[in-house]
């Protein structure tokens, strides 16, 4: 059976490239990047020259990158670590975060008496800049609000957040979670004004288990790994080599790509929307169409059960998501589509497809020929 891989945004495959790069890496490069003999100096480099990759692929200088073990600990570095050392006792964030994000401030909220605010979004599912600014105090240590939405893809206005935060308070650190945005649009940590900003190697064709924290030039935090002094002492813990090499290899990649991959899974993202309204003509749109990653379309299927269609789906070779997959298991209802407004029943009946770097139109062709018949029986089953 051929199978259509449409969920990009719960992982990627690794690039060959990335492979060819991390094999070197284990095979021969095996050294400790502290050591001072040549297998170290070694490793340090390959390190070095992955964190110049990474940071020109998000317009920041080597020096503001610290590695860590994927975006969750560096979305966690950046509230606790701005709430322990700015010593504030206020964070605002969003609705429509990921757990990563919204977890840790309910955490810090729960157990470390941080004053939380949690903005909310219209239908549209785009933060509004001016509700985030509003929000702000003096007492304010970190702002929090991602890049892209990982579930329904929009594109949220950090560069206009980021100033209406410095405007209400000139002390506030500006944090993104910019886990969904590389690979997907430009990114320029720099441009956008933010303060922190968290990437994963592994949602651009990078391995698992790497990403990194952007922390820019000037600004402390407090670590959350405490050991040899790491990463200019932020993040303690031999650095992982080859993780990092595919990391750099990937990013490089993804900064090069955008602007045709843009392109080109756009218009597949198009001609599936365009094909499931005319086999479901009742289909909704979650979040808004225009301010949206390119890659990224997320429907509700009226009358059907998402984790139906999603095993249907699955039986006929087609691997998308319902819901956020991060959170394995789980399938309540997305804050994120209650948060947009989305009735609990549709926000059940919602399905997340997301292309990548290797999308055909014969996935959409795959997509749109077994849609018609996985409807009506999860319909049926309802
Ligand atoms: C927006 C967003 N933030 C953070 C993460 C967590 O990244 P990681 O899987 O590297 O911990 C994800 C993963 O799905 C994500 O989509």
């Amino acid at each position: 059976m051929r199978m259509t891989y449409l969920d990009h945004a719960a992982t990627t495959p690794v690039l060959p490239e990335v492979r060819a790069a991390m094999a070197r890496a284990l095979e021969e490069d095996f050294g400790n990047p502290s050591s001072v003999h040549g297998y170290g100096r070694r490793a340090r480099a390959l390190v070095e020259t992955a964190r110049e990759q990474v940071a020109a692929a998000i317009g920041a200088s080597p020096s503001e990158i610290c590695f860590t073990g994927c975006g969750s600990e560096a979305d966690n570095l950046a509230l606790k670590g701005a709430v322990a050392r700015h010593g504030g006792g206020h964070v605002v964030t969003t609705a429509i975060e990921h757990h990563a994000v919204l977890a840790t401030a309910e955490y810090l909220r729960d157990r470390a008496g941080v004053a939380l605010d949690v903005i909310g979004v219209g239908a549209d599912g785009v933060v509004d800049p001016g509700a985030i600014a509003g929000a702000v105090g003096k007492g304010t240590a970190v702002v929090s609000v991602m890049a892209v939405n990982n579930e329904i893809g929009t594109l949220q206005p950090v560069t206009e957040i980021a100033a209406a935060v410095k405007a209400a308070s000139g002390r506030t650190l500006v944090h993104t979670d910019a886990v969904q945005a590389l690979g997907n649009i430009p990114v320029d940590v720099s441009s956008w004004g933010v303060d922190l900003a968290a990437f994963s190697a592994h949602k651009l064709g990078g391995p698992k288990g790497v990403g990194c924290l952007y922390v820019r030039s000037g600004v402390s935090l407090e670590p959350l790994i405490h050991g040899g002094g790491h990463e200019h002492g932020l993040r303690s813990g031999t650095l992982n080599v080859p993780g990092i090499v595919g990391f750099g290899a990937a990013a490089e990649i993804a900064a090069a790509e955008v602007g045709a991959k843009a392109a080109r899974v756009r218009r597949l993202r198009d001609r599936l929307l365009e094909g499931m309204r005319a086999a479901v003509p009742d289909l909704v749109v979650n979040g808004d169409l225009e301010r949206r990653s390119p890659n990224n379309l997320n429907v509700s299927l009226p009358g059907t059960e998402g984790e139906t269609l999603l095993l249907l789906l699955d039986q006929a070779g087609i691997a998308c998501s319902t819901g956020s997959a991060c959170q394995s298991g789980a399938l309540d209802p997305s804050h994120v589509l209650l948060a947009l407004g989305v009735p609990p029943r549709l926000a059940d009946a919602s399905l997340r497809f997301t292309f990548g770097r290797d999308s055909t139109d014969a996935d959409v062709d795959a997509v749109l020929e077994v849609l018609p018949r996985v409807v009506a029986q999860a319909r049926r089953a309802a």
